[in-house]
């Protein structure tokens, strides 16, 4: 019998690149897509499957219980994955509460309502089901010029972003040590490729670069991420969700730290001789730097790779000639974000520049 996923933030970046992975290399999965399309979620992400006949879309806030409940009432739910979230952190600086809510009680919510339909009595659950809480490296804080985040480095958030995530993972992993309630909890590193809003760094590059605005770049742009394509993570979650031990956590990432002012230069790189050298560096502009600013992420891949045989796929060069490509592609999409509320955003937050 099939299986039936209910994912909760699908029409976001890295859930909607999920159900059309999942869609694409099942036949036998159903697919309950959950999304309150906030600014961030886009139902254009998933015109390629919106027809499937195994793809189902119900827009309900994650914080609401009894939306929640009724749900896992009506549906045979045998996997949770947990995407939905407010997920960028200069937004989580101006406002936290929001944060708290979604990523902290609306978990809180989703597993509640999981708990009450998959446990058959006290601390046995229906067979085979899972709980798959997204969670982000940024848990783990910010590190100096050497060494790795791994499972077992303490958290130690900064942002109230990342705080309301540890929060998230803190309280799924107490449902398994205290209910047995079977979780795991996955921690990415930076994503990139198709879908992305353009707030976050490589999007918003992308996209500022082809309209020739200035590229900001946070203080002296030498913070480092380790970037990951998103694809790399849609199928590390796959795994995690079917082979996964119950209870563990996984990291994710592919070991390719890059300062932020490269990942700028490079993006200006493939699109200059496009734009007859007219995106070029004179368009990056330093800006006041980020509060709390994390210098350095960098994921330690050992436990997943190891364990369940997870490599990255796409290397870094590809996979960001493939996303640019993308943004230019698909001038449509982007318009529609825009008209989405972005515009706003970016004149509140830039005014100086545009
Ligand atoms: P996103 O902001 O693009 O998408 C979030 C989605 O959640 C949107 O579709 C939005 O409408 C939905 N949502 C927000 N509040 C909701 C609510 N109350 N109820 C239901 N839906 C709601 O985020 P993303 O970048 O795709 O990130 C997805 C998840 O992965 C997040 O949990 C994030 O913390 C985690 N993560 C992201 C990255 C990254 O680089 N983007 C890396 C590691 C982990
Ligand atoms: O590490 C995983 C995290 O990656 C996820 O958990 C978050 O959801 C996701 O938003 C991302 O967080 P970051 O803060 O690392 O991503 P962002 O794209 O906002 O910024 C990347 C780096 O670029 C960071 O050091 C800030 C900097 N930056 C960002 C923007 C938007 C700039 O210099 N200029 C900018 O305009």
């Amino acid at each position: 019998m099939n299986k039936t996923y209910l994912v909760t933030g699908g029409a976001g970046f890295i859930g909607s690149n999920f159900i059309i992975y999942m869609l694409n290399k099942y036949s036998d999965v159903n697919i309950i897509n959950v999304d309150f399309l906030t600014y961030a979620g886009n139902l254009e992400n998933l015109k390629s499957v919106e027809k499937n006949e195994n793809y189902k879309f119900i827009k309900a806030d994650i914080c609401d219980a009894e939306k929640i409940e009724e749900i896992f009432n009506e549906n045979e739910i045998d996997y949770v994955v947990n995407f939905a979230a407010e997920s960028h952190v200069d937004r989580s600086i101006k406002n936290p509460s929001i944060f708290v809510k979604t990523n902290v009680e609306g978990t809180l919510n989703l597993l509640n309502a999981a708990k009450k339909n998959w446990e058959e009595k006290d601390g046995v659950y229906k067979k085979g089901v899972k709980f798959l809480q997204v969670s982000t490296d940024e848990v783990y804080g910010s590190l100096g010029e050497t060494g790795y985040f791994y499972e077992t480095t303490p958290l130690d958030p900064h942002s109230p972003y990342s705080a309301s995530k540890t929060s998230a993972d803190l309280i799924a992993k107490s449902y398994y040590d205290t209910f047995k309630f079977p979780v795991n909890i996955t921690r990415c590193s930076n994503n990139y490729g198709p879908f992305q809003f353009p707030e976050k760094l490589i999007p918003l590059i992308i996209t500022n670069a082809i309209s020739l605005k200035n590229l900001p770049v946070y203080g002296d742009g030498l913070q480092i991420r380790d970037w990951l394509y998103v694809k790399d993570h849609c199928k590390a979650i796959d795994l995690v969700i079917n082979k996964g031990k119950v209870g563990e956590v996984y990291n994710i990432g592919g070991h390719n730290e890059k300062t932020n002012i490269e990942i700028v230069k490079i993006i200006i790189n493939k699109l200059n001789k496009s734009f007859d050298g007219r995106i070029n560096e004179n368009l990056i502009k330093h800006v006041e730097d980020r509060k709390g600013h994390d210098r350095r992420y960098a994921i330690a891949p050992d436990k997943i790779k190891k364990e369940l045989s997870w490599e990255p796929i796409t290397m870094f060069e590809e996979g960001i000639e493939k996303t640019i490509e993308w943004y230019l592609k698909n001038d449509e999409w982007l318009k529609n974000v825009l008209s989405n509320g972005y515009l706003d955003y970016y004149n509140k937050m830039y005014k100086n520049l545009v």
